[in-house]
């Protein structure tokens, strides 16, 4: 059983979480619900920050919101004195209005709008992380316009294949994503940018991808981004002031998952950066860092209330699969079917009894949508509270109204208390923005005048 965090059996026998009994909260607030165990969030970030601070003291870590925004969060992120990685206007409106600093945001995108950009500028956004040459071009013109400085990192893709579903590898060299270092865009972007008045260049970036198991890709990475800051140095004189490596760390979604400590990774990392900067004699610049899903994925549950049960006779192997359907499904949960996620589930009023029924979780969509395979679980009856570990990173932040499904509330528990964060979609939420043309409102189609 994966219990994580402050996860345990209560005296019942029933899933606790935060303090909180998962069978009282799904009475309590309604199923599907997204349960974000704040400890296990605030604990993780305090963590990983320790896990870098003694090792490499200058250094500084955004939370990539991109994993799991709510105004709420944004609020823990900034009493943790973390930045924030932001990839949108909405995900920069949503920091703002919960008051999050701007001058500790950390703004992403590889095709970002015009209208994105002078939100950010005129915000006072404190690094914008530049992909493309028209960008520069751009947010030159809206820096100037604006009559200001701005603070940029230039993203490079180091051209790395990490293990990783394909979906979510991105610092590969056939990529949308920033400027090649291999051939010679980086350099040039860097070039040009040196030479934008508006621009303070404080260094470059990078990302390699997400979900990853072991660090190989991202020290391989490192040494490619040491390499550059080498090569900026002889051919621009330029020292790079901040060398941001982005996030990808992995977490546990099954028991066989075992992604390296936060102690291990900051080792690894750490050991590669320090030991090319020597080698290169480069001056140590600050480290900057994006983690999403490590900080905050193992910190979220899905709590689902269990419906239909069917015995499907299947042949291969012979035998019957038993589907066990819950009251969501793709919509709060895209992940198995964009990236074949895999993902472990409890019965949570039955979290002492034996696991001993082999089972697959569907959701309620209109197509095969299947949330877990083959998983064992307790004896399952309609009506028991099933519970997903490791729901807190891409599940709410990716869900959608799919078949005008509403979207599940999300509830923060901390010491046994539980409060809303976000609350449940109703029904009129649905239709907030539907219109009908006054044509249409009539019984019979209104004919078109010659
Ligand atoms: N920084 C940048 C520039 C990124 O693109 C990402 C993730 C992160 C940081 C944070 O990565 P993390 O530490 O969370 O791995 N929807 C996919 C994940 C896409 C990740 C995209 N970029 C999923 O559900 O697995």
């Amino acid at each position: 059983m994966l219990l994580l965090g402050t996860q345990r059996i209560n005296e019942q026998g029933h899933l606790e979480i935060g303090g909180c009994d998962a069978v009282e909260l799904a009475r309590q607030f309604g199923t599907p619900l997204y349960v974000l165990d704040e400890a296990t969030f605030r604990q993780n970030m305090r963590d990983y920050r320790r896990a870098f601070d003694k090792r490499y003291p200058r250094n500084e870590i955004a939370y990539a919101g991109k994993a799991l925004l709510c105004m709420a969060v944004a609020r823990i992120v900034a009493q943790e004195g973390y930045d924030l990685d932001v990839a949108s206007a909405g995900e920069l409106y949503t920091a703002l209005k919960a008051g999050f600093p701007p001058e500790k945001v950390v703004f992403h995108g590889n095709n970002k709008s015009l209208f994105e950009l002078h939100m950010a500028v005129q915000h006072g956004v404190g690094r914008i992380v530049v992909d493309n040459l028209l960008e520069l071009e751009m947010l030159e013109r809206v820096a100037a316009e604006a009559g200001k400085q701005v603070s940029i990192l230039i993203r490079v893709t180091p051209g790395i294949d990490p293990h990783t579903h394909r979906f979510i590898r991105t610092g590969q060299a056939d990529t949308k994503f920033g400027l090649n270092i291999r051939n010679g865009y980086a350099l040039e972007g860097v070039r040009r940018a040196l030479a934008l008045p508006h621009l303070r260049v404080k260094g470059i970036h990078c990302h390699v991808g997400s979900q990853l198991l072991d660090t190989e890709a991202q020290e391989r990475a490192v040494k490619i981004m040491v390499d550059f800051m080498h090569t900026l140095r002889k051919q621009l004189n330029y020292i790079v002031e901040e060398l941001n490596i982005g996030g990808g760390l992995g977490i546990r979604y099954i028991e066989s998952h075992q992604p390296p400590t936060f102690e291990e990774y900051a080792e690894r990392i750490v050991g590669v950066l320090t030991q090319q900067l020597e080698r290169r004699n480069l001056p140590y610049p600050t480290l900057l860092q994006e983690p999403g899903r490590a900080l905050v994925g193992e910190a979220g549950v899905t709590l689902y209330t269990i419906g239909a049960i069917k015995q499907v006779p299947i042949h291969q192997p012979p035998g019957t699969r038993t589907y066990v359907a819950v009251d969501g499904g793709m919509s709060d949960n895209p992940r198995p079917q964009l990236y074949d996620a895999v993902y472990t589930a409890l019965v949570a009023n039955k979290a002492n009894q034996p696991a001993d029924t082999v089972v697959t979780i569907a959701g309620k969509h209109c197509e095969t949508d299947i949330l877990i395979r083959n998983v064992a679980i307790a004896q399952p009856e309609p009506g028991d509270i099933l519970a997903v570990p490791s729901t807190g990173a891409y599940n709410y932040a990716m869900s959608s109204n799919y078949n005008r499904f509403p979207r599940p509330a999300m509830v923060l528990v901390n010491a046994g208390h539980a409060e809303v964060i976000v609350e449940r979609e109703t029904l009129d939420d649905l239709l907030a923005h539907d219109r009908i043309p006054e044509r249409l409102r009539s019984e019979q189609p209104v004919m078109e005048r010659a």
